[in-house]
């Protein structure tokens, strides 16, 4: 399987964003952090930035809405271009409703979880989503420390798509370095977010290099 990368633009320079979008061009997608004050105690931007950053990106945006009632806001991402569009499960009232109607907009589908919420109540719903991303640090902050308890829920996750024959996508958000992009593609994830590991990097063209190889090299199906 193809490993992606996805650098988080959190850690990028918010007055220099196009700049900062093109220094990653080596990368698969743009992981574009949404957070609202309330599901997670952090603001960042909303969604005309959001369409901005769709217009002038080279990259394929997702769109990661740490944000209450997302099954009011949500479609306003797909709206605004994002290529997928990943809502928290544990903000969602209705996740299938939500999937469907993004799918109907032409936007990609992620449902994601927190690092104490766990994956198996979900898989009844699995084949109704691109990708599930499970969070490596509490949701809200770049620069966290990986958590590497998260692993045996991203295998687990891995073995059933596997059993079932069915394409969804395993992104990883959180902690994320050349040092640790082994340990989650063993485990089995094949999208890989990076925030601080690259814009803090002297090369983040370079950095989006190193993740992707290590990964590569360790991923497991
Ligand atoms: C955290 C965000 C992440 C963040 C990752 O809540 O969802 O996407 O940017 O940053 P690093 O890679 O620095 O942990
Ligand atoms: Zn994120």
């Amino acid at each position: 399987m193809k490993i992606q990368i996805a650098p988080s633009i959190l850690s990028a320079d918010f007055c220099n964003l196009e700049r900062d979008l093109k220094a990653i061009s080596n990368a698969d997608l743009v992981h574009v952090d949404v957070m609202d004050h309330h599901f997670v105690p952090n603001l960042t931007l909303g969604e005309p930035i959001v369409k901005r950053i769709c217009e002038v990106s080279p990259l394929p945006v997702d769109a990661h809405l740490m944000i209450d009632d997302p099954d009011r806001w949500a479609p306003e991402f797909a709206k605004a271009g994002a290529n997928s569009v990943t809502f928290h499960m544990g903000a969602t009232h209705a996740p299938v409703r939500l999937a469907r109607q993004l799918h109907d907009m032409g936007a990609k589908a992620c449902f994601a979880v927190r690092p104490a919420e766990p994956v198996e109540p979900l898989f009844d719903i699995l084949e109704e989503f691109d990708m599930v991303l499970i969070m490596t640090v509490e949701p809200g902050f770049g620069g966290q420390k990986f958590l590497d308890n998260q692993m045996n829920k991203v295998r687990r996750l891995r073995d059933e798509i596997t059993r079932r024959g069915l394409k969804t996508h395993i992104q990883v958000d959180g902690g994320v370095s050349p040092s640790t992009a082994h340990i989650v593609s063993r485990a089995g994830a094949d999208i890989l977010v990076a925030g601080s590991a690259v814009y803090g990097a002297d090369s983040p063209a370079e950095a989006i290099e190193s993740i992707r190889n290590n990964a590569q090299e360790a991923f497991c199906a």
